[in-house]
């Protein structure tokens, strides 16, 4: 099943988001593993407010849709994964326009899904491209890809993650160097630092990020969802109250069908036939 989301402002017949589930791997549809791709290459898929609502509308869609058990996101074209928010469709917004356009808020939708999403990173990944990558749960990372928040040099700071979720993946000191000079980092320096799963040659990204998401999609659905809040819990809870959250998820786990078949597939030296219950 094929499907496209959203519409080009410039070019109507464009559409802003692209859906594939399954995702076209190499050889063969990948399993499992859904593609959305930012469709904007002209503008470096830069996040307009409309592109953002089409993203999380698809996102949405997936994680609803049980066929899907991983998602990868990556931007059209081989410059940029997104280069930020829509610079000019902000230029001349108020502090009132924000508030009313509510665009801010499809962030919050993103960051509530519950499939895992792996970015699919070449080029650019600039202001909220930087916090889209860092919004999934692991960034795939062409050889030729730089990360950043240059907002400090266009007047503004990061407004959709990115004084948040940098220090905690990068530390507060690099993560200052960034956010206050606006200057960017290559691949290699990002996995170095935290940023990035893996680096891989440019041209191999999509593919590795697709392969790494077909790992994924092939383990047992709900305990992967379940591993996936966890984490996410490791950000906002304290020790003592994420160590509790994780012992209430692993016991509840036991309650599935999975965990029969898995533990029971490895006493008789088979492979597990997850069922996703
Ligand atoms: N918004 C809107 N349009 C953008 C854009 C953006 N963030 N980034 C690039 N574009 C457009 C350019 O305007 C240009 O369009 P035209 O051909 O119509 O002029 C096209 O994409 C190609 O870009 P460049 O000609 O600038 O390409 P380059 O190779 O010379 O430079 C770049 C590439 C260094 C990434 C440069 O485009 C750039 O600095 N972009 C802006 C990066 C940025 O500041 N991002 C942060 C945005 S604010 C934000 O994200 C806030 C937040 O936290 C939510």
């Amino acid at each position: 099943m094929n499907e496209s989301a959203g519409v080009e402002p410039t070019t109507a017949s464009e559409p802003l988001v692209l859906v594939e589930l399954p995702a076209a791997g190499r050889d063969a549809p990948v399993d499992g593993v859904a593609l959305v791709t930012l469709n904007r290459p002209k503008a470096l898929n830069a996040l307009s407010f409309e592109l953002l609502r089409r993203l999380a509308e698809a996102l949405e869609r997936l994680d609803a849709d049980a066929a899907c058990r991983c998602i990868v996101i990556t931007g059209a074209g081989d410059r940029a994964f997104a280069a930020g928010a829509d610079i000019k469709e902000m230029a001349h917004a108020t502090p009132v326009d924000l508030q009313a356009a509510n665009g801010f808020e499809q962030w919050a939708r993103i960051r509530a899904i519950r499939t895992p999403i792996v970015a699919a990173v070449r080029g650019y990944a600039l202001g909220g491209g930087n916090e889209l990558a860092m919004a999934c749960d692991m960034v795939v990372a062409g050889e030729d890809a730089q990360f950043g928040q240059p907002e400090i040099r266009i007047g503004i700071m990061p407004g959709a993650g990115g004084t948040q979720r940098l220090p905690r993946a990068i530390g507060k000191a690099k993560a200052m160097d960034l956010i206050l000079t606006g200057r960017s980092i290559g691949a290699h320096d990002a996995e170095r630092l935290g940023l990035v799963t893996r680096v891989v040659p440019a041209e191999a990204t999509l593919e590795a990020a697709l392969d790494l998401a077909r790992d994924v999609a092939s383990m047992p659905p709900l305990a992967v969802r379940a591993a996936k809040e966890a984490v996410e819990r490791a950000f906002e809870l304290p020790l003592a109250a994420g160590l509790e959250f994780e012992r209430r998820s692993f016991f509840l786990l036991f309650a599935t069908d999975d965990q029969k078949e898995g533990m029971a597939a490895f006493v008789d030296k088979r492979p597990a036939r997850w069922r996703g219950r």
